[in-house]
């Protein structure tokens, strides 16, 4: 792909003033409908995901473009693991494949990358290339791109409780100790704002355990585009709509 010539950097989102909420800082996307595209072209389902990451370097450059802080794209589920084993071995060939093309390209843009999810199982080259990724891009403060890989809500939230019970039977933290914010701070997406805008692509109506405690308020909207043709566009107006919803948090809202 062509070097994009400005940095991504965050802080640009649309301002109020026209009667309008500002635009979302972070937008997390369920990139799904990889397999039906390629169905729908006759091909592989492995080529609707080599798609997807091209669709992917669009999302990017467009969250830089519109000005957005964070992005949280969802790669891998922990149940993902369902699938045949050779698609399974796709999917994490395209990972290293991203890392090792775009790492250096997102660093110069000032890129900020984390990797939250499960690293348990995961093969010793794509533990090594996550950790490069993160290192490299920690001091980066353009904007931050989470790349959910091997992630589940519920996995997440299992691994809270566990380590939590373990600072309680250490003696560091008592059970009433334990509040939203002390949760919140054990999760892979701890460091992460609430993400106020979740996409969900390809016309499916559900979270697939995404982001089930950083997303309890966040906005849905479900495009009907399958992943591979996402663009710029679908993120905009995505963007205009968050700008007319009404977040009332559980209050009475404007
Ligand atoms: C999303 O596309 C990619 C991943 C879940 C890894 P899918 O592979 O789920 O595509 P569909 O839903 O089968 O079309
Ligand atoms: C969710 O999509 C996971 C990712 C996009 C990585 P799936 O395609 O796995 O979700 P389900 O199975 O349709 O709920
Ligand atoms: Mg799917």
């Amino acid at each position: 792909m062509s070097q994009t010539p400005f940095p991504i950097q965050p802080g640009a989102a649309p301002k109020t003033g026209d009667g309008l909420r500002a635009g979302p800082d972070h937008v997390a996307i369920i990139m799904d409908g990889n397999g039906r595209w390629a169905q729908a072209r006759g091909l592989p389902r492995a080529m609707g995901h080599r798609e997807g990451v091209e669709a992917l370097r669009r999302a990017v450059e467009a969250c830089g473009d519109l000005g957005l802080g964070e992005l949280t794209v969802f790669s891998f589920s922990t149940e993902n693991w369902k699938r045949p084993p050779q698609e399974v071995e796709t999917l994490f060939d395209l990972l290293r494949m991203f890392v090792r093309s775009d790492l250096q390209r997102l660093h110069r843009q000032n890129v900020r990358i984390r990797i939250p999810g499960e690293r348990e199982g995961l093969a010793g080259d794509i533990l090594e290339l996550i950790e490069e990724a993160v290192d490299l891009t920690a001091g980066n403060s353009g904007l931050t791109l989470n790349i959910a890989f091997n992630y589940g809500g519920r996995a997440e939230l299992v691994d809270g409780a566990r380590k939590l019970a373990l600072a309680v039977r250490e003696g560091r933290i008592r059970p009433e100790d334990i509040d939203e914010a002390m949760l919140g701070s054990t999760l892979w997406t701890a460091g992460s704002r609430a993400p106020d805008l979740i996409l969900r692509t390809s016309g499916e109506l559900r979270l697939s355990n995404f982001l089930l405690w950083s997303g309890a308020y966040a906005e849905l909207m479900f495009l009907e585009v399958n992943w591979p043709d996402f663009e710029h566009r679908h993120l905009a107006q995505a963007i205009e709509a968050y700008r007319r919803r009404d977040r009332r948090f559980g209050g009475v809202g404007a």
